[in-house]
């Protein structure tokens, strides 16, 4: 690098760092950002003379927007070093024990969200600010009212400032983003994007709505005299915020190593996005010796995981026919590893979004990998186009069976009830686990049995035989026979799985089970009115359920003489009892597993259903409950905890 190439390397850096803090809308990945950040760093160290003050290196993030008081934290909110493999660690563990030789270390997730301080004077919550520059930040102090993570008032007198992050769980992410999409909204890219976008949000009802989620890291100004971080930690959750989902105090390197593996490891299964393992001096003396450089703990350290954002580049969108019609694009793009996983393909939701993203054959995209789910491109790095990018056409025409397609609200569906992609996939629905859960009926095998004319619907799967088996391509006896096995098995099984099977539009898993409960065999001569009384269900359902019904009643009385599927048992009368014939929601973390509350409130006599509105009776709630509390307050529904519930019986 020379020094041209530096100050480039600084403005591209700034560019990048409006776009991710001011402006929430990041441009390239973490770690492109990192490695020329690492590069500038290098170069300043070698050339310590030639340090520009505007370089990112001096600051860290960025100004405060516009629409919000500004407001000083007590103390400065400092950032971290990163680190990215053992090599890293190694050198920061030999300059730390330099500095302490008798030290461990607290170890705990970074999370990937946006930092928030809050302040408690005499016990109540005073300020909520956001970091800003790390001197200066924004006074969000209603929208931090919000957060149901964030207690209110605190068993601690003195002033302190809590420091922690704000997230988004990754289902409320998915959840939001569904219902953008379904509204014809732009979606958010990631669940930080998410979280600090909905944190500065002007009005506070929206911040509310988004069920944000504070985790304590540390404390800025504060009166406890600890020894040790972890016991100040401690401290910190008992006084009502959210314990980290894995901490460990580890003494040298490969203890270190061994939990960053392991958190690593299990990245996925959390509720939130992380990023890295933040390792953090444990002896507060320790920490006060070492001090500060002139933006990061000396103490600490950011122990970065392998990216999950790629840039890739966009090399073909296909077109994916579902069961219900649906035609669904899916980018094809250069073969990428994202932490181990060589990624081909990305979700576009719909067509909508190809457009509102302006998504062209040949662009740079970021793309992003989190837990099972299909990568989604979440941007388009239009300075990078070259004039050569091709735009994608919204096709006219269903690419399997090429009768016309509708454009229904914001999904293009193919009409033709007999178009192969639809049955095929229609086959997989009825085979897969929240249905008829029949091993052995992967896709392969579904297209074969279709393309012999063997299986033109899943009425004729049970007509199948050892004979006819063998004479497919591919089916040896030991398979053959395994499927028929797999198909004797789909008998007898729960009635809400065979409703469930027949895949009525807009009814899945959870109202499959209501119909089942509320009606029994009998579901197919429910009435409107009767079928809309039930929790949970709304016009819409009950009209997709009449006309399947009136359209299918032949087909679903074949497959009920086949399948033989169990009526659900009326349960005995209950005693007397407060929730007897009443409607009863459950949410948050409770002692046992919600089966098994649900099991015993059902026992009296209640009736539980997933989903709050005027017609319940009771909320039930248990730890980190979120927002089905908030509407059951807004509704003006009954709250109980689960002690008072327990009480109450
Ligand atoms: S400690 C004294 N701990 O990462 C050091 N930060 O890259 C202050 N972050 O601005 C930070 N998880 O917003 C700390 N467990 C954790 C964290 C964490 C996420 C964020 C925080 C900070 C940024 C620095």
């Amino acid at each position: 690098m020379n020094n041209t190439e530096y100050k480039e390397a600084m403005q591209t850096l700034n560019l990048w760092s409006k776009h991710y803090y001011v402006l929430d809308d990041p441009i390239t990945t973490d770690e492109v950002y990192d490695k020329l950040y690492h590069k500038i760093i290098e170069y300043e160290e070698l050339n310590p003379d030639i340090l520009d003050s505007n370089s990112p290196t001096q600051r860290v993030g960025d100004m405060i927007s516009e629409g919000f008081t500004k407001e000083p934290h007590l103390s400065r909110m400092w950032s971290l070093e990163d680190i990215f493999d053992k090599e890293g660690l190694d050198k920061w563990l030999t300059k730390t024990y330099k500095l302490d030789s008798n030290i461990s270390f607290y170890c705990e997730p970074k999370y990937d969200g946006a930092s928030l301080n809050l302040i408690y004077e005499n016990g109540v919550l005073v300020k909520g600010v956001t970091r800003g520059d790390g001197t200066i930040g924004e006074l969000i102090t209603r929208n931090v009212k919000t957060i149901k993570s964030i207690p209110l008032t605190v068993e601690h007198k003195e002033t302190i400032e809590i420091r922690g992050e704000i997230v988004i769980f990754k289902d409320e992410f998915e959840r939001i983003n569904k219902r953008r999409l379904a509204e014809g909204e732009a979606v958010f890219a990631n669940p930080r994007n998410a979280a600090a976008g909905s944190l500065r949000q002007l009005d506070s009802s929206v911040t509310a709505k988004r069920n944000l989620v504070f985790l304590p890291y540390g404390v800025g100004i504060d009166t406890l005299e600890y020894k040790y971080l972890s016991d100040k930690m401690e401290y910190i959750y008992s006084l009502g915020f959210r314990k980290p989902p894995q901490r460990a105090v580890t003494q040298g390197y490969d203890e270190i190593e061994e939990i960053y593996e392991v958190m690593n490891r299990d990245r996925d299964s959390y509720d939130m996005m992380l990023d890295g393992m933040v390792v953090k001096v444990n002896e507060i003396a320790a920490q006060i010796d070492m001090g500060y450089t002139v933006k990061v703990p000396r103490f600490s350290v950011a122990y970065k995981f392998p990216a999950v954002e790629k840039i890739t580049t966009v090399k073909e969108i296909i077109l994916q026919v579902g069961r219900t019609g649906a035609v669904t694009p899916v980018a094809i793009v250069e073969p990428t590893d994202i932490d181990g996983v060589v990624v081909e393909r990305a979700t576009l939701h719909n067509f909508d979004e190809i457009e509102r993203k302006d998504i062209r054959l040949g662009d740079k995209v970021i793309i992003l990998r989190s837990g099972d789910v299909i990568p989604k491109i979440i941007k388009v790095l239009t300075h990078e186009r070259t004039g050569d990018e091709v735009q994608v056409i919204k096709p006219t025409h269903c690419p399997v069976c090429e009768s016309e397609l509708l454009q229904e609200e914001v999904l293009l569906k193919c009409q033709n009830l007999e178009c192969d992609a639809r049955v095929v996939n229609s086959i997989m629905y009825f085979a897969s686990k929240p249905c008829l859960n029949i091993d052995g009926l992967g896709v392969k095998i579904v297209e074969a049995l279709f393309k012999s004319g063997l299986v033109k619907s899943v009425v004729d799967l049970f007509d199948l035989d050892l004979e006819k088996l063998l004479e497919l391509e591919g089916f040896k006896e030991k398979k053959s026979q395994n499927l028929l096995n797999s198909l004797v098995n789909a008998k007898g099984q729960d009635y809400w799985r065979f409703i469930n099977s027949l895949g009525i539009e807009h009814i899945g898993e959870v109202a499959s089970k209501t119909l089942a409960e509320n009606f029994g065999f009998s579901f197919v001569t429910a009435t409107k009115e009767q079928i809309i009384e039930c929790e949970g269900i709304g016009e819409e359902m009950a009209e997709s359920v009449l006309e399947f019904v009136r359209v299918n009643t032949e087909t679903i009385t074949k497959l009920q003489t086949i399948l033989e599927p169990l009526e659900p048992v009326k349960r005995e009368e209950a005693k007397e009892n407060p929730f007897k014939g009443k409607t009863v929601v459950l949410t948050g973390t409770m002692s046992e597993s919600r089966g098994v509350i649900k099991e015993m409130i059902e026992t009296l006599g209640a009736k539980v259903s997933g989903s709050i509105s005027k017609k319940t009776d009771f909320l039930i709630y248990g730890e980190d409950a979120g927002s089905k509390y908030d509407k059951a307050e807004k509704l003006g529904v009954k709250t109980l905890t689960e002690g008072e519930m327990r009480e109450l019986i």
